[in-house]
């Protein structure tokens, strides 16, 4: 029927994750799987509803497990572009390569997607950050109050630098002169990011002075790692993953399984690995030096991880 497909991309932290609630800087690299999203307005047959069908690839569960999130969440977006579903019907398909994990940004790369189709079938050309503005609100449907970080690795792709505010998020585009090689890995565990985030809250209210350690930590992995994406240097970025992963195990956010994929990723020859997003499952990432070692890794993973894939920063 000719209609056209609209993207929202997924991402992984790379360094940041926790630390970034606490309006410190992160680095967010979108991978290169992609949630797509086809709308059809309603026709004669039916005049009003929302119907949605979601064909994304899911590991087993996630789907059934965020259905009233995801159609909250789309619920926003249509609100937030005054799309009435009461006035006048759509279909939304979902579709897409982006396998829905937590700590992908699913959620995000869904509600972003929306957002495109949805201001095409109206006609609007919308700007990057009207498009990012409504994959914020349809975030919100999902995870009550996000930091930002997802729908704008979502929305714009590459690799960013995104920092909260008291007013809007800053972010900027990191241009990779050569693009990182990534190997990520899930646990195959769902993680509640609300839950996890809370008690990390919890901790740093009790013991304050430990967190500031662990936060400046961080900031000296940070300053590193954005000297390293300045020359591509891989080598550092990987000790980095190492020492962050490290701080996120401090900070009582890692666990077995996840602690298992990493070391498992550096015993395969990774440059180093560290646990993406908000941890006690979801998802690892891991680098590599060239393509032979990303296969490598991958292979080593897909032993022991239930899901595997292979991505650029690029
Ligand atoms: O699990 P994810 O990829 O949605 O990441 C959550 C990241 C946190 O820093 C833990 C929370 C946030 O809102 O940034």
């Amino acid at each position: 029927k000719g209609q056209s497909q609209h993207k929202g991309f997924g991402k992984l932290i790379l360094f940041g994750e926790h630390f970034v609630v606490y309006k410190v800087p992160a680095l967010v690299g979108a991978v290169a799987a992609y949630t797509e999203c086809v709308v059809e307005p309603s026709s004669a047959e039916w005049s009003h509803g929302l119907i949605v069908e979601d064909n994304r690839p899911a590991i087993p569960g996630y789907k059934d497990e965020k259905a009233d999130e995801m159609l909250e969440g789309t619920q926003l977006v249509l609100k937030h572009l005054g799309w009435d579903t009461a006035k006048k019907g759509l279909k939304i398909t979902l579709g897409g390569d982006l396998c829905a994990v937590s700590g992908i940004g699913a959620s995000a790369a869904n509600c972003v997607s929306v957002a495109r189709a949805v201001a095409a079938a109206q006609g609007r050309s919308l700007s990057e950050e009207e498009i990012n503005a409504a994959g914020y609100e349809g975030e919100k449907g999902y995870h009550g109050e996000p930091s930002g970080i997802d729908n704008t690795a979502a929305t714009y792709g590459g690799v960013l630098k995104f920092q909260r505010t008291d007013g809007a998020p800053l972010f900027e585009t990191r241009k990779l002169a050569s693009p990182a090689l990534i190997v990520y890995a899930s646990t195959g565990i769902t993680a509640s990011t609300s839950k996890v985030v809370a008690d990390v809250k919890a901790k740093k209210e009790k013991e304050p002075k430990w967190f500031d350690g662990l936060l400046a930590e961080y900031l000296d992995i940070y300053n590193a790692a954005e000297e390293a994406l300045k020359t591509c240097d891989w080598k550092a970025v990987g000790a980095l993953a190492d020492k962050n992963h490290a701080l996120l195990q401090q900070l009582t956010v890692s666990c077995p399984e996840l602690d298992k994929l990493v070391d498992a990723a550096r015993g395969a020859g990774a440059l180093g690995a560290k646990l993406a997003g908000t941890g006690r499952g979801g998802l690892m990432w891991a680098i590599c030096a060239d393509a032979k070692s990303q296969q490598a890794v991958a292979d080593a993973l897909g032993k022991i991880a239930p899901q595997v894939w292979k991505t650029e920063f690029a």
